[in-house]
């Protein structure tokens, strides 16, 4: 709570401040108005030549200090524009002035001040000029409208932002409905959607996503695109063509940051929302790869707006030379490399290197981002990026060194070729914190795969009742990386291996409420099983697991296990592909059939089906985990099996939550 207090203030001020021209308008029509006039510089240019020239001469300073007293009776307002005025001074001419110092030129200019002539434009002055207001109204008009468009952008990027928050909040009250009062959607409607909107699939994306993510495209394009009225002549830029450009390139950059906090908090291990949701990680990363997607074109847009400004009008090099434009170049340029490699297949063929340069990526992301901004405004986007990053960073080692009491002991139990057992104590904060379905992500720490030590991989836990009461178990696929490192060390007689670890968890975990008229089915394919486990020993009695193993051992690690859900209630079956090894003759292990390839799920469901409607149950879940495409021809059946309208539904949830 506290936490998002802070992050309110944080996006609060952020509106505050503001950018160059923007920041004060009096002080940039002064300026501009003033710079007409020949001061003895040599022109009437922005750039750094033209600010070493005019902040060393008194008339000049005298002048614009006293065009800015003049504009307005609010001392806020004027001192806020003096401040501007020695900024400007410090940054383009390096002179170091303070508000006090422009406000003893504004005094002593009153003594030698004069009105404009046209004179003035082509000779050389040698005093303080005022303002003619006849004049000085088109300068004020120009910057009023650009700083008007500065704010409407600002309150679109907050449109934005608030479009995550509406929808993550209808999430969440539809989950916590669900959840503490046991809300049901109406049958009719449930089943029409699940039989024709689940099915639904476009590039991976389910319906829902397809309609949250469509909107929030639609919603960002007009927000980009729209709303573009300058009234000429604008002092500023007298090129509609430019004009426009300079404030599509305000508008793309404002709503480009205001999405930077949803990037950042949807790619969060400690994600509070997926909490608050029942949303899986993997579907907040699947957000925050495509928001932002969006937000690195609206950053494009603005770098790419800006460099065809600044070639084709100011010069690039008067520009390229500013800090803050190299900072813009490089965050732009990170923002690409790491969307780049987070393509799903260069991102599997290299997984570790994709995290730590994504990682990495970010947090140079917000360097850069600090030295675009610290001259220009803005900060409070910088400041919660830091925040949320700092956030994630203290919850990850809160849990390791609190909820897992830190180094813990390892044993590492090679089953064959393929599978590990992991066993741990169990945490003391276990009770309190985990739930059915908790994975936790471990850090494996032994001098032989040292250079792994800064790793950390996500496991599902199984508290198994079977075995002992005061340890934990993982099971493990042997991969490409440091699983198969864990392989390689070597063991004792036994098989059995030592190590130290660090646990950073738990995560995910949900408890389904279930009524009696629910019938359970569980399918998993292989080590699927982890996942599905902890929510049968959380319910056993009338529960039904279906379980494809690839060989004897894998079942037999998991045996104790398996019996005990058994001898509480559960139907199980394994199929078992190369059952050598097992009595398959023996009367206890007559649930285990021998399969030379996957079980035919249509027919299994459809008689699940049959079975859940003799037995007067109104609905059948059927909860799978196996490899994807497993998954996903379970979910097809499932929604063939729907009849709408019927006083009986089928529902499907997959709970292989890997991205
Ligand atoms: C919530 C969750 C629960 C999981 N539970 C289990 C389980 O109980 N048993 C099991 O065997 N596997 C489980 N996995 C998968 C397991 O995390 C990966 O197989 C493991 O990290 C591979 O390590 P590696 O270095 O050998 O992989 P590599 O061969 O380097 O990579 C193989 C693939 O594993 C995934 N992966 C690798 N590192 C990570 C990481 N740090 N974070 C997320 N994904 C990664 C990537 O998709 C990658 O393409 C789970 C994954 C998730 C997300
Ligand atoms: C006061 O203003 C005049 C005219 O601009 C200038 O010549 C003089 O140096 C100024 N004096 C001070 C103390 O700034
Ligand atoms: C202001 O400038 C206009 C021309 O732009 C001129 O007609 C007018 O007389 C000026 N006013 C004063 C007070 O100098």
């Amino acid at each position: 709570m506290l936490f998002s207090r802070y992050l309110g203030i944080l996006l609060l001020i952020s509106q505050a401040q503001s950018l160059v021209i923007v920041d004060s308008s009096i002080a940039s029509a002064c300026i501009y108005y003033m710079k007409q006039f020949d001061w003895g510089c040599g022109g009437t240019g922005q750039g750094h030549k033209y600010y070493l020239c005019r902040c060393g001469n008194v008339d000049w300073l005298g002048s614009v200090a006293s065009c800015i007293s003049g504009q307005t009776n609010n001392k806020g307002k004027i001192d806020h524009a003096l401040k501007h005025v020695t900024t400007r001074c410090l940054q383009k001419g390096h002179f170091h002035y303070t508000v006090d110092d422009m406000k003893q030129w504004r005094e002593n200019a009153t003594k030698y001040i004069e009105q404009p002539t046209a004179h003035d434009i082509k000779e050389r002055l040698y005093h303080p000029l005022g303002v003619n207001q006849t004049d000085f109204a088109v300068y004020m008009r120009s910057f009023d409208e650009i700083n008007h468009h500065v704010f409407k952008s600002q309150w679109l990027g907050w449109g934005l932002l608030y479009y995550w928050v509406a929808v993550v909040v209808i999430f969440a009250m539809l989950h916590l409905l669900q959840i503490y009062l046991g809300l049901r959607p109406p049958r009719r409607i449930a089943q029409f959607c699940e039989k024709y909107l689940t099915p639904v699939r476009l590039w991976g994306y389910s319906f829902l996503d397809i309609v949250v993510m469509g909107l929030f495209l639609v919603f960002t394009v007009l927000a980009t695109a729209l709303s573009y009225t300058v009234q000429l002549p604008n002092v500023y830029m007298n090129d509609v063509y430019f004009l426009t450009l300079d404030l599509i390139g305000y508008r793309s950059a404002i709503i480009s940051f205001s999405l930077l906090p949803v990037v950042f908090i949807f790619g969060l291990r400690n994600n509070p929302f997926t909490f608050l949701t029942g949303l899986p990680r993997a579907t907040f990363i699947k957000y925050h790869n495509y928001v932002a997607i969006i937000m690195s074109i609206e950053a494009l847009i603005h770098s790419a707006v800006w460099t065809d400004y600044a070639i084709n009008e100011a010069g690039y090099l008067a520009w390229s030379i500013d800090d803050y434009w190299r900072w813009g170049i490089v965050g732009t340029v990170l923002l690409f490399i790491m969307i780049g490699q987070s393509f799903q297949p260069v991102r599997n063929f290299m997984y570790e290197a994709f995290l730590v340069i994504h990682i990495v990526f970010g947090w140079l992301f917000i360097v850069a981002m600090w030295y675009h901004c610290v001259t220009l405004g803005w900060m409070g986007w910088v400041y919660t990026m830091i925040a949320l990053t700092v956030y994630d960073r203290v919850m990850r080692w809160a849990k390791i060194l609190v909820l897992n009491r830190g180094l813990t002991e390892l044993y590492v139990t090679v089953v064959d070729e393929r599978t590990l057992e992991l066993t741990l104590p169990k945490p003391l904060a276990y009770d309190m914190s985990y739930r059915p379905g908790s994975s936790v992500y471990v850090t494996f720490l032994h001098s032989k795969i040292w250079s792994q030590c800064l790793q950390s991989h996500p496991f599902s836990i199984i508290s198994s009742p079977a075995t002992s009461s005061n340890v934990l178990k993982m099971y493990v696929r042997v991969k490409r990386g440091a699983t198969r490192s864990l392989l390689r060390l070597p063991a004792d007689e036994k098989g059995r291996l030592r190590l130290w670890c660090l646990l950073d968890g738990p995560y995910g975990g949900f408890t389904y409420k279930h009524r009696d008229s629910d019938d359970r089915v569980y399918i998993a394919g292989g080590l699927g099983v982890c996942s599905l486990l902890p929510h049968v020993y959380s319910n056993p009695a009338g529960a039904k697991l279906i379980w494809t193993v690839a060989n004897a051992r894998e079942f037999w690690c998991m045996r104790r296990d398996i019996n005990y859900v058994r001898e509480r209630g559960t139907e199980v079956t394994v199929y078992v592909r190369d059952p050598s090894g097992i009595e398959l003759d023996d009367e206890k292990m007559l649930f285990v059939q021998p399969a030379d390839r996957r079980p035919d799920f249509d027919e299994l469901i459809g008689e699940h089906v049959k079975a859940a409607k003799a037995d007067k149950k109104r609905d059948l879940c059927i909860y799978s985990c196996g490899p994807g495409n497993m998954d996903r021809q379970i979910k097809q059946i499932a929604t063939r099996q729907i009849e709408v309208g019927l006083d009986f539904s089928v529902h499907h949830k997959s709970m292989n939550y890997q991205w």
